[in-house]
């Protein structure tokens, strides 16, 4: 150790102070430019610390900086890790109690301060390979803290909480999504991983090692291909859309001017049709959800009766890891309607299948190649008495040929084709239940409540069924 003092301090002690200002200065520029936009001369300026003195600190010149972002993300992601211990040091054995307050501690602490969320998930992850270890590292220890150790499950519900955070709070800086609606999430799909699915452990896993591509996509949301539920969004009028699908639209504007006419005569079909339901049905199944455009399914209903249970199910992240729908109380869960038993499993801890449930699905089966009538079959099997199914679905009787070949042809490049089919074909996914009155109708002339619109070139059409008790 050098025996020469400046201000009292050794040149080591000197050095570690200088490395210290440092990390302190980098944190705050990683945390508010990002990394990418941060250079060493910023750094050095921030800290009062010279050119020279950054490269005796990290002497690496290649990756000077880069080690510094992980020291960054390290200290961090330890003051992360104190905070959860010590909102769980009371709680020893692991219970769901305890899973649910060191969530909220961890989402209270990330969200508590922009700059953290920004270091411990975007630009860790643009880190790469330097900073893997030290993530996996700080992963290991908050599953041990988020799922105890002493559960045989712990590390599985872990996995998953981690899983919803990650997605979360990556995007919680872009968005309006709430503390608690991360929270909800997260114990959502820590809920999820307790069924010992192993989908929800894979979902799980992929999420905890998901990259951004760029700095830009810091979501795990596939911004190059157009998506339905996206697609939808913007022909609403709603804002959680990319480029690819806003062309999309414009393609489909192109073909048939009247497009978002279609889509929003759908949504005010499935609004009257719930309120139908919503007289005679306390639990609500919302078949692809959809990115939620207010007034949604639940707000609909729960006008009517206060102690509905909803449940929503898709299959597209953004619809997942949006925590919009989950502020009005609904469930989100993964699920894909192809697999309707897997569905029916998950959704069987929250639907009482003994009491009447409402199933609905519009504007769904014209997303999906395969049968319907086998798929809500399945439903149909678990569903009590009292129950109804809600349906609205496009049709490709009465309309011009070559336009609806064209729509194919739009949603061909997007993650779902359109599947047009005949009015029998539709009236028949009824099958075992008995439509109301008045029966399968273009969704205009569904009870409306005002003048009912014209049809239009492409229609779509709507119906109730129940089953008789
Ligand atoms: C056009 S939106 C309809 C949204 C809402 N049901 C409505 O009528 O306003 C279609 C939704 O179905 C979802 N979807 C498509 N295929 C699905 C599948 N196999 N499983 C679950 N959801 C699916 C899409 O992600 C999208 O959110």
């Amino acid at each position: 150790m050098s025996g020469r003092r400046y201000a009292n301090q050794t040149a080591e002690e000197r050095l570690a102070d200088q490395k210290q200002r440092l990390i302190t200065a980098a944190y705050e520029l990683f945390g508010v430019l990002g990394y990418t936009d941060t250079r060493v001369v910023d750094i050095c300026a921030r800290a009062s610390v010279s050119y020279r003195t950054f490269y005796e600190c990290f002497p690496d010149r290649q990756r000077g900086r880069l080690e510094l972002l992980r020291l960054v993300y390290e200290g961090c992601a330890e003051e992360a890790i104190r905070t959860v211990e010590e909102a769980v040091s009371r709680l020893h054995a692991y219970s769901p109690d305890r899973t649910r307050l060191a969530v909220d501690a961890y989402v209270l602490f990330v969200t508590g301060d922009p700059r953290r969320a920004r270091v411990l998930y975007r630009e860790a992850a643009t880190g790469g390979e330097h900073l893997l270890p030290s993530r996996d590292r700080t992963a290991e220890r908050l599953a041990a803290l988020l799922g105890g150790t002493d559960h045989p499950q712990g590390r599985l519900v872990a996995k998953g909480v981690l899983a919803a955070s990650e997605g979360l709070l990556a995007n919680w800086a872009h968005t309006d999504t709430s503390t608690d609606d991360i929270s909800a999430a997260a114990m959502h799909i820590a809920e999820r991983a307790f069924d010992e699915s192993e989908q929800a452990f894979n979902d799980a896993s992929r999420y905890l090692r998901w990259k951004p591509a760029s700095q830009e996509s810091c979501r795990h949301i596939d911004t190059s291909v157009a998506s339905t539920a996206r697609m939808y969004d913007y022909l609403l009028g709603g804002k959680d859309n990319y480029a690819v699908d806003r062309a999309a639209v414009q393609r489909l504007i192109e073909l048939m001017p009247e497009s978002p006419d279609l889509a929003k005569a759908n949504r005010a079909f499935m609004r009257r049709a719930v309120a139908f339901a919503a007289a005679a049905v306390g639990q609500f199944v919302d078949l692809g959800t959809g990115i939620p455009t207010s007034p949604n399914v639940d707000e609909v209903v729960r006008q009517m009766n206060p102690e509905v249970v909803v449940v929503g199910i898709d299959n597209d992240p953004i619809v997942l890891s949006h925590g919009r729908a989950l502020r009005s109380g609904v469930q989100i869960m993964y699920g894909d309607v192809r697999k309707p038993q897997e569905v029916v499993r998950r959704l069987a801890k929250v639907i009482d299948f003994g009491r009447p449930v409402a199933l609905v699905a519009t504007s769904l089966f014209n997303f999906i190649p395969d049968d319907p009538v086998g798929i809500v079959g399945e439903f149909r099997a678990v569903m009590a008495p009292g129950s109804m199914l809600v349906i609205s679905h496009g049709t490709d009787e009465g309309a011009p040929p070559e336009m609806v070949a064209r729509f194919r042809e739009v949603y061909a490049d997007a993650v779902s084709p359109a599947v047009f089919r005949g009015v029998a074909q539709i009236e028949g996914i009824f099958d075992g239940f008995t439509l109301v009155e008045p029966g399968l109708v273009d969704v205009q002339h569904w009870r409306p409540d005002g003048v009912a619109e014209r049809p239009l070139p492409i229609r779509m059409l709507g119906g109730i069924g129940h089953i008789p008790r």
